[in-house]
């Protein structure tokens, strides 16, 4: 319901940004696959190995691999023990997918500020201010604050792209 509810948002994202709808969508569907096999922080690497091994295209797999938070940096990779890479998203489907799970809550739609005060309070302001950051450039891409989106598609959507 999780990766279903993040299709929803980056849907509606793909309503106002021009990407790759294909793309966008797959990856907020497989965003997590990784948590099959590991629940921490290892989870977004491990899932783009898993794309990665089925054959399906390395962007697929860098927007797996992108998608924890608005990206991480040298010091948080250091930090997680990750291996050395570039973890922060860059075209704009791996910006989309990783901030429809920004604005995404379990399976409620939320504003930004949850995910961005969540990473504030576990002293992560680095993080919390990309993140931020990330909002603000994508919203202007949308035209609107991305914060109305729950108003636009309602809290808990209706998974309509699915459903096609
Ligand atoms: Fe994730």
């Amino acid at each position: 319901m999780h990766c279903c509810t993040v299709g929803a948002v980056a849907e509606e994202m793909l309503s106002m940004i021009k990407a790759d709808r294909q793309m966008v969508m797959a990856g907020s569907l497989l965003h997590d696959i990784g948590r099959s096999v590991d629940n921490g922080m290892m989870h977004a690497l491990i899932g783009s190995q898993i794309i990665n091994g089925m054959g399906y295209p390395e962007e697929l797999a860098d927007i797996v691999k992108k998608h924890i938070g608005a990206g991480l940096d040298d010091d948080d990779i250091k930090e997680m023990g990750l291996p050395p890479g570039d973890y922060i998203p860059r075209t704009v489907e791996e910006k989309i997918v990783a901030h429809a799970d920004n604005l995404v809550s379990d399976n409620r739609v939320v504003g930004h500020s949850h995910s961005a005060d969540k990473l504030r309070n576990k002293g992560a302001f680095r993080g919390a201010d990309r993140m931020d950051a990330l909002h603000w450039e994508l919203s202007k891409l949308y035209g609107m604050d991305l914060d109305v989106i729950p108003d636009i598609i309602g809290e808990y959507p209706k998974l309509r792209w699915i459903e096609d």
